[in-house]
């Protein structure tokens, strides 16, 4: 038996944001980022449409990108001072994550973060309330996923929490929010909706309920990503519904090795300045990791249905899976993003020598990579890797270097 689930009500389109008007309930908790939410409007409008329901509101601010364990449990005590009965967590993946996890220590006190952690190991929730997700950025649909991703910075490492139980009850995906996006936030966060979508399309969990939306958002990402980063704002309004199918994908689908090194590495230099982000990890890695699955026979079949889906032509199978590493390569180089860690430089741009010393990166090495396999996400990976392998492969990532193995 396999279980698929996505929040009870999805509202989408512009002014989408509307939809809190008709909310029932008593207490509101709205939880928001650095100030995004704030400056450009829509905190004031989320509130407003909170009251006219009817409810009492409190706002919760000030969450980090990348959120901390320490967050968390500052929210969690707000909130069960407040009592709130809805919780509605406004912003990108950052904010909505962390509202997720406070939820879960709000409604179990003492449940603690590595509980939290056991993959599909949560107590039921919404004993105390339900939670509503508006994302603001169009790349890791948290507003619809059973995810939340919050960084231990004690370790250096960030870890998944999964599982259906913090899937949202509703997910609000309003275009309006994503067109303020700086362009590098396009780039990054739709580079983690394609590899959102490819994880899916070849994770050993892919079943025929996600294989047509992991497909579909591909194709508009195809079609979307580069001209929204580029300015065009119908784009990017279609952007956010692309993202959004492709997280219903991984969610039921889950996810592979891109996103288990990119988790593992995000942080693991943050000492030399160089928080790798999320999406720009993504980016560089997914090519690297195509090529080293694809050694896998299912895998390679699936990988040329996606490049021909996207119409990148070629005869043979070895053919399109080239084409397709190729393609996404291309669209790093059209986003400004870099093919590898040691050209991964200020702002994310690529640049001669990156952040991440090479001494540095071979003394963590064996370490990052072991951590990477025990990742939640590994295990849905079509090829599991050895130790060796992990290592080879996040080299490769490293030196932008051939995976042949
Ligand atoms: N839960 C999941 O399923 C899932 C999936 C992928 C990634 N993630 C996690 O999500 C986090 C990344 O989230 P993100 O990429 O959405 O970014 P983010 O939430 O970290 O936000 C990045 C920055 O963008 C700003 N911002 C957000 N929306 C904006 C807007 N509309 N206009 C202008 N500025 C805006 C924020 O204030 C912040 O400074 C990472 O921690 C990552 O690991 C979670
Ligand atoms: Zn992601």
């Amino acid at each position: 038996m396999y279980r698929f689930t996505l929040p009870r009500d999805l509202y989408h389109g512009k002014g989408a944001l509307e939809a809190l008007k008709n909310f029932q309930g008593k207490k509101a908790i709205v939880c928001i980022g650095g100030g995004s939410m704030k400056r450009f409007g829509f905190l004031d409008r989320a509130v407003s449409y909170l009251e006219e329901a009817g409810m009492e509101v409190k706002v919760f601010e000030g969450i980090e990108p990348d959120p901390s364990v320490e967050t968390v449990m500052k929210g969690a005590e707000v909130m069960q001072e407040f009592e709130p009965d809805w919780i509605v967590a406004m912003g990108g993946g950052s904010p909505i994550d962390a509202a997720k996890a406070m939820w879960i220590k709000y409604e179990y006190p003492y449940v603690t973060f590595e509980d939290m952690c056991k993959v599909f190991g949560l107590p039921k929730l919404r004993t105390k309330a339900h939670f509503c997700a508006i994302s603001s950025t169009s790349g890791t649909a948290t507003e619809v996923t059973a995810f939340s991703i919050i960084t231990d910075y004690s370790k250096g490492i960030k870890y998944p929490i999964a599982d259906f139980e913090i899937t949202p009850d509703v997910a609000i995906v309003d275009p309006d929010l994503a067109e303020t996006m700086p362009k590098k936030l396009v780039a990054h966060t739709g580079m983690d909706a394609i590899t959102h979508a490819v994880e899916a399309y070849v994770s050993t969990a892919n079943c025929d309920y996600t294989d047509p939306l992991a497909l579909h958002a591909i194709k508009m990402i195809q079609n979307d990503l580069v001209d929204s980063y580029n300015g065009d704002i119908a784009k990017r309004d279609s952007m956010h519904n692309a993202q959004c199918l492709a997280g219903m994908a991984f969610s039921n689908a889950l996810l592979g090795i891109v996103h288990s090194m990119a988790h593992k590495t995000g942080a693991a230099f943050a000492d030399y300045g160089a928080h790798i982000i999320h999406g720009a990890a993504n980016a560089m890695y997914l090519p690297k990791v195509i090529a080293f699955n694809a050694k896998d026979e299912t895998a390679a079949k699936r990988y040329g249905v996606i490049s021909d889906f996207m119409n990148l032509g070629g005869e043979s199978l070895d053919e399109k899976i080239t084409l397709l590493i190729d393609y996404l390569r291309k669209m790093n180089d059209d986003l400004n993003i870099p093919h590898c860690i040691k050209n991964y430089g200020a702002d994310s741009y690529p640049t001669e020598q990156g952040f991440v010393p090479e001494d540095v990166f071979l003394e963590r090495l064996p370490e990052i990579a072991k951590n990477a396999l025990g990742d939640a996400c590994t295990g849905s990976n079509p090829r599991q890797p050895s130790q060796e392998e992990m290592e080879k492969l996040l080299k490769a990532c490293y030196y932008d270097t051939e995976v042949d193995f």
